[in-house]
């Protein structure tokens, strides 16, 4: 099997990156790719790695839902007690990676995470499903349970509470976060290895793109 793996290999040949075809925002150019995304059938696009690192440093990384673009940053959502809350709280900054296989594409994003405001929180809680809202208030994210019964039968109490609404309150340990990028870098894969990489970097306010050797 070890050497079925050291043979896996893929040629990369979908596409280019070149300094004049990219927008001067990164965030632009995030939403140009990402749009892009949908031309090549990537299979959930807003899907992004995070990486946090603890109070000792030692880093962990993890998937989760990217569910807004915004002008200053990426919004994700997640449980405030999770161990990646417990991270950005002593360490806010955090390590986003979009990996677009499908388009030979990846994004790494490098960056602040900062708690959004409960009223844009709510916001987007009560466009979630129901299942998805009961979910939220049923699962102490993070937390040893001892079996999966812990989650049935306190998923059974929460459908019974809120049986005759569509609407579930905003759960004070649920909301989301924006990530405030200081660096992004966009990686087009290439023939030989020699791929393409930019990354802009935040610089007394501006953005300034640099070519980094792949
Ligand atoms: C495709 C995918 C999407 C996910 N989306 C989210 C999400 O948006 N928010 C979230 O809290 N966890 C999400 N998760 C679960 C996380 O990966 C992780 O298990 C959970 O957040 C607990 O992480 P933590 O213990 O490091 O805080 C997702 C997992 C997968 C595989």
């Amino acid at each position: 099997m070890n050497r079925d793996i050291a043979d896996m290999r893929k040629h990369y040949t979908k596409g280019v990156l070149t300094e004049d075809s990219v927008l001067n925002n990164p965030i632009d150019q995030f939403k140009s790719w990402f749009k892009e995304t949908a031309i090549g059938e990537v299979v959930e696009p807003n899907a992004m790695i995070i990486a946090t690192v603890d109070k000792d440093n030692i880093p962990s990384a993890r998937t989760v839902l990217l569910k807004e673009i915004d002008p200053e940053g990426f919004l994700f959502y997640t449980n405030y007690s999770s161990d990646k809350a417990k991270d950005i709280s002593v360490n806010p900054n955090v390590s986003l990676v979009f990996l677009w296989k499908e388009i030979e594409r990846q994004v790494r994003i490098t960056g602040v995470a900062e708690k959004i405001t409960t009223s844009r929180s709510e916001e987007y809680f009560h466009k979630r499903p129901k299942g998805s809202q009961i979910g939220a208030w049923v699962s102490p994210q993070s937390s040893v349970i001892e079996n999966r019964n812990v989650l049935e039968e306190r998923l059974k109490e929460v459908e019974s509470k809120y049986k005759d609404e569509e609407i579930l309150p905003l759960p004070d340990f649920w909301g989301g976060y924006i990530v405030k990028p200081t660096a992004i870098e966009f990686w087009q894969g290439r023939p030989s290895r020699l791929h393409d990489r930019l990354r802009y970097k935040l610089e007394d306010g501006n953005w300034k793109i640099e070519r980094l050797a792949p």
